[in-house]
């Protein structure tokens, strides 16, 4: 056998996201056929003895504590970047225009104007790029993309999602650093509009297509938190909910919601569209389920039926265990990894692109705008 290509890895952040990627690097390779052998080169992060340890335990090789020198070595192939949203842009331009592929969190940046530079960089450098967002590659949406583009559905009328989590309902959550970045908008950018919705988002666009226009509302429930940083009350400066009803280019109609304040709710991800001919379902609790309903079917049999994804047929499945068994939600990011990599030994970029995240990124400014204007806003960028 040919050795594989190796393909040197700096990745920045050991929080969640960290584990997550560090752990698809590991497995992408073992369950599927790949151009690249990455090499967990060297993880950056501020603090250097929790990286220290976050390195032993997952065997990167070496540490940095400061993301430009890890930019500036010659040893680095890809930057990962799995820090918080504030600091995407200026990782990923430094990235690209030292020639290092650049795989990103989502969302790509705190805004449209932030993110347009990031997707001018890395086109201007050629080199491959992506924005992890991962349930593109659940293989129930796979199949279910698989089943649009084949056009079972005809013509679409409407598609509705939803987000909804329960995790800062206590006032007395603080706001603002570690862990709790995501509760203040100077490093976030928004609150659930970016963080939850923008999943939301990226998928409708896969599936969907473009959106053209959208109404919005947000709320803040609790208006003022401790931050963290300054140990001060301040003023919360991210929506804790938001919906939108929006158009999409091919005329059909969307509902789509957001909300940490769902008492109950983890991380339900729903989503459904409606087609002529054809309905399909999707809720992340139960990933592996993909409701379809074809009118097309004989009457007396016709009703809504439960596809468990797990087939070696169907999208991803064939790479893992015998049909009938489950794979988790870290799978979704192998699956991601694998796509990428693959393009990238051609020499191509997988979508989610940089410039998908930046579409994603101008529906969501179009949803802030129109919250506040009250009024219909159009998406630019479409
Ligand atoms: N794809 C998904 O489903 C998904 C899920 C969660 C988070 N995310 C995204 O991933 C990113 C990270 O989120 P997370 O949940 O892992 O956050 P986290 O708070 O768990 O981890 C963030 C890490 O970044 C490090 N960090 C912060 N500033 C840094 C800097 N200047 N240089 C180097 N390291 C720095 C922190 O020390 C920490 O290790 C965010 O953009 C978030 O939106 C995506």
């Amino acid at each position: 056998m040919p050795q594989k290509k190796r393909l040197n890895v700096g990745l920045i952040g050991y929080g969640f996201m960290g584990k997550v990627h560090s752990n698809a690097y590991l497995q992408a390779p073992r369950f599927f056929d790949l151009p690249y052998q990455p090499v967990l080169k060297a993880v950056c992060a501020r603090t250097p003895e929790k990286a220290k340890e976050f390195a032993a335990n997952w065997g990167y090789e070496s540490v940095e504590s400061d993301w430009r020198a890890l930019v500036r070595r010659a040893d680095i192939d890809l930057i990962d970047i799995a820090s918080p949203n504030d600091t995407h842009a200026e990782i990923a331009i430094a990235a690209a225009q030292a020639g290092k592929m650049v795989c990103c969190e989502k969302p790509l940046a705190r805004s449209a104007a932030e993110a347009r530079p990031m997707v001018e960089a890395v086109e201007k450098a050629g080199v491959a790029n992506m924005v992890w967002y991962n349930y593109r590659r659940v293989p129930a949406v796979a199949l279910l993309k698989k089943l649009l583009d084949e056009g079972r559905f005809g013509r679409i009328f409407h598609y509705r999602s939803q987000f909804l989590q329960d995790w800062t309902i206590s006032q007395d959550l603080p706001q603002g650093g570690q862990a709790l970045w995501r509760l203040d908008a100077a490093v976030a950018g928004s609150g659930v509009t970016g963080d939850l919705l923008a999943h939301n988002i990226d998928m409708a666009l896969y599936l969907n297509g473009p959106i053209t226009e959208v109404t919005a509302m947000t709320e803040t429930f609790i208006k003022e938190r401790k931050h963290n940083l300054t140990g001060k009350v301040a003023p919360v400066t991210i929506d804790d909910a938001s919906a939108f009803l929006c158009r999409f280019e091919n005329g059909s109609l969307a509902m789509f919601e957001a909300t940490r304040y769902a008492r109950g709710h983890k991380a339900l991800f729903t989503l459904e569209i409606n087609g002529e001919r054809s309905s399909a379902t999707w809720d992340l609790h139960d990933m592996h389920r993909l409701g379809y309903f074809d009118h097309r079917d004989p009457g007396e049999v016709r009703g809504w039926r439960s596809i468990h994804v797990s087939d070696g047929d169907q999208p991803y499945m064939g790479h893992w265990w015998v049909p009938g068994l489950q794979i988790g939600y870290e799978a979704t990011f192998i699956h991601q990894l694998a796509d990428f990599l693959i393009a990238a030994g051609g020499g191509k970029s997988i979508g989610p692109t940089f410039r998908d995240g930046l579409a994603t990124d101008y529906v969501t400014d179009a949803v802030l705008k129109s919250a506040r204007s009250r009024q219909w806003e159009k998406v630019e960028g479409q």
